[in-house]
């Protein structure tokens, strides 16, 4: 994939242009949304700049394309055809197919835009991306499982390196094989079943089965009380279980070790002391299964509202060693529990700083949080962009 770059299509001294006819997937045009038959979201525009307007229409540019998806309808004489044609409205998110009998070539289609008097555009309608947020949303609020939903993004990304591993929705290949060793445990299977019926609607004509993991968790976050987290798309999914990465092992954190482990499995990713500690300030929702990691209970007494309750607990609390059913050692406060990798957020003087600013200051946090959580769900990943 090459660099997207958002491209202004404004207006043109013009040639008188022509008006043919033009026959979608004439030249093969590949859309990058699908979901029904495409005929049914293909519908026709005609602008004519012969009266001096403003064509008002941004286009995402990216020469490896073959579609120029629209960005956005800024006026003048895209915004008077959206009046006068309702029932054939442009919105953000579709995409032009053809541009007078041009399809497929989006350089020669970019320039007649530019050049050409008369615009025949062919468009392709966009799937509807509230109905995905909203069958997210809905999935989130009947299960509960916001959490495992953030989990599940945070395997796929964080298998990152340095130098390779992606978010590819790889674990969804991987069938207990190799994706389900320790620091998995389960995770795949659960979170994958959850997703199944909102992955068989859209992924992955609308949208690939990475981003909609990533989508997922932070719509979780925010249905939470959590952050909004802006989300870019466009990852690839992987083709075999150990595409990218050949084993997720060693690269995912063991809730059993200290400081020097969290260091040298988060650093190599990108992340300081503070992107660490904002992190794990993921641990404030969700809970351990002992049937899956053999960690036993949540971290705080309200596991499904994402706010600084995680940091408050590890300064406020007392919390005793005990072994879980499993033999897994772990500590304890009531109903909530912690991991001696939570734990040692404060035993070391430079974690336990920032674990201090999140406590006392929530926006810190979920700004802080926001920053790293992007990042990770962007390592690896070239050419993300703003639009489905
Ligand atoms: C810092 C090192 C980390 C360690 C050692 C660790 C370890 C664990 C373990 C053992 C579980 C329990 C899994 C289960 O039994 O179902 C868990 C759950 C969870 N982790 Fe982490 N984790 C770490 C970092 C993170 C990060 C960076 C995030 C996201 C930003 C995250 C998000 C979660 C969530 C949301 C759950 C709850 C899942 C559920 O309720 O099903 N963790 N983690």
């Amino acid at each position: 994939m090459g660099n997207s770059s958002p491209c202004c299509i404004t207006d043109v001294d013009t040639k008188a242009g022509t008006d043919p006819v033009v026959l979608y997937g004439s030249g093969g045009a590949t859309v990058p949304v699908s979901g029904g038959p495409p005929e049914e979201r293909i519908y026709k525009v005609v602008l004519n700049k012969g009266g001096g307007g403003k064509l008002g229409l941004d286009v995402d540019y990216m020469a490896e394309r073959s579609v120029l998806p629209i960005m956005g309808i800024t006026g003048g004489l895209s915004e008077e055809w959206n009046k006068n044609n309702p029932d054939k409205k442009m919105s953000k998110g579709d995409s032009i197919i053809e541009v007078n009998g041009t399809p497929d070539n989006v350089a020669v289609m970019l320039e007649k835009c530019k050049k050409e008097e008369i615009l025949s555009l062919t468009i392709c309608k966009a799937m509807n991306y509230d109905a995905l947020v909203g069958d997210i949303e809905n999935l989130i609020k009947a299960k509960n499982c916001g959490p495992i939903l953030i989990r599940l993004s945070w395997h796929d990304a964080g298998v990152f390196d340095g130098k390779n591993g992606c978010p590819n929705a790889a674990m969804r290949l991987a069938g207990g094989g190799e994706h389900d060793f320790d620091a998995n445990a389960g995770l795949p299977t659960v979170a994958i079943s959850l997703l199944k019926a909102i992955s068989d609607k859209y992924c992955p004509g609308f949208i690939s089965h990475a981003d909609l993991w990533v989508l997922a968790a932070n719509i979780a976050i925010r249905l939470m009380g959590g952050p909004d987290v802006p989300t870019k798309f466009g990852r690839l999914d992987a083709k075999s279980a150990s595409d990218g990465v050949q084993s997720q092992q060693g690269r995912l954190p063991d809730g059993d070790k200290g400081t020097d482990h969290l260091r040298a499995i988060f650093h190599p990713k990108g992340f300081d002391d503070k992107g660490i500690v904002a992190l794990s300030g993921a641990h404030t929702v969700g809970k351990c299964h002992v049937d899956r990691s053999g960690f036993d209970g949540p971290w705080t007494d309200d596991p499904l509202k994402f706010d600084n309750t995680y940091f408050k607990d590890l300064l406020n609390k007392t919390y005793t060693p005990e072994t879980t059913e499993k033999g897994n050692p772990q500590f304890r406060n009531g109903q909530t529990m912690m991991l001696i990798s939570d734990l040692a957020l404060i035993k070391d003087e430079a974690f336990k700083k920032h674990v201090q600013t999140y406590a006392e200051d929530e926006k810190a946090f979920f700004a802080d949080f926001v920053q790293a959580w992007v990042k990770m769900q962007e390592l690896g990943c070239s050419s993300l962009r703003e639009i489905l």
